[in-house]
């Protein structure tokens, strides 16, 4: 197995300090033009594999982009290259897998199949209790919202969600936020006929398709969660004393979303988040709308962080 690493930076170092043995390299490679040695290796510029044979070249370099640019300019094949930083387009340009799974050790060969590895994970949210297919869903929205329960440790108050439909993130809020209660608010049979007037039949119908059930059986502490089957706001009387450190507001119409705000606001604790799904989503205009009705209202902009998740959520903070 003839064997390169492209790059002689950080990322060629931690491919060592994670168990690649440097004997097994032929030689590092440094597009910028520096020769020697490195890691007791030689240290090759890319040009002098022009014409060689070789077995797979590791890309360790974060400038990915570049470098594949290089390589089809050398005439080398693409199928023997593997990006370990394979961040620079959502799609995945790596094949090599094969070639490396007698090379890489195990742990990092894993890391490199994962289904969305060309968004890179952060390295801090390594032990998550959300699962692969959780994250392939809206990983943004998902690992945000992991960043954000991490931060609410000392922020009193309950979790809640306006809008459960099928339940698949007030399952993750749950997995994340085991010791909360978790109010969950839908009708669970759709939206209300007056508001749901004029939108779109697909959103409409789809919407009708689920139930309380299904629901609990996806949350992994269900004796954490009360639902609050119907229409909100009438689902929330009896609760006015509560306090909330997370809601998701998830209504996806205006009304119900101002709704939403009007009732969330004065009773999230400082320091928690109302993440506001679907703020930026063209399809769903009014969840905008209700935000700057609701801002007018109170005479002043919430503060808020707009996310690069599929819909386009702001999370808005107390
Ligand atoms: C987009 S879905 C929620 C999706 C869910 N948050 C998720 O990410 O998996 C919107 C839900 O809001 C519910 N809904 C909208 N307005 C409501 C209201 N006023 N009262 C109760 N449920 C409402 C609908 O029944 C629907 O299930």
């Amino acid at each position: 197995m003839k064997l390169y690493v492209w790059g002689t930076g950080c990322g060629a170092g931690d491919l060592i300090d994670r168990g690649l043995d440097p004997a097994r390299i032929a030689a590092f490679l440094d597009g910028e033009g520096r020769e020697g040695s490195f890691l007791g290796r030689p240290v090759l510029a890319p040009e002098a594999l022009r014409g060689e044979d070789f077995d797979l070249i590791l890309v360790a370099s974060r400038h990915a982009k570049r470098i594949a640019k290089r390589a089809e300019e050398l005439g080398f094949p693409g199928e023997k290259l593997l990006f370990l930083k394979n961040n620079w387009t959502v799609a995945d340009r790596n094949s090599a897998y094969d070639k490396a799974a007698g090379l890489l050790p195990g742990e990092l060969l894993e890391e490199l199949r994962r289904p969305q590895h060309p968004v890179r994970e952060p390295m801090w949210l390594e032990e998550s209790p959300l699962s692969q297919r959780d994250l392939e869903n809206d990983y943004v929205r998902l690992r945000t919202l992991e960043a954000i329960c991490r931060r609410l440790a000392r922020i009193p108050g309950a979790a809640a969600e306006l809008g459960v439909y099928r339940g698949a993130f007030a399952a993750c809020i749950n997995a994340l936020l085991p010791e909360r209660t978790l109010y969950l608010f839908d009708s669970f049979e759709g939206f209300a006929e007056t508001e749901a007037e004029g939108e779109a039949r697909g959103l409409i119908e789809a919407h009708r398709n689920t139930n309380e059930e299904r629901v609990l059986d996806l949350l992994p502490h269900r004796e954490r969660a009360v639902i609050r089957r119907g229409f909100f706001p009438e689902t929330a009387r009896g609760l006015e004393g509560e306090r909330f450190a997370l809601v998701s507001l998830d209504a996806d119409l205006e009304e119900s979303t101002l709704q939403g705000l009007r009732w969330f606001w004065p009773r999230l604790s400082e320091g928690g988040n109302i993440l506001l799904h679907d703020w930026g989503n063209p399809k769903l205009p009014g969840v905008k709308r209700a935000l700057e009705r609701y801002e007018t209202e109170l005479g002043r902009r919430i503060p808020g962080v707009p996310l690069c998740d599929v819909c386009g959520t702001m999370v808005l903070v107390k």
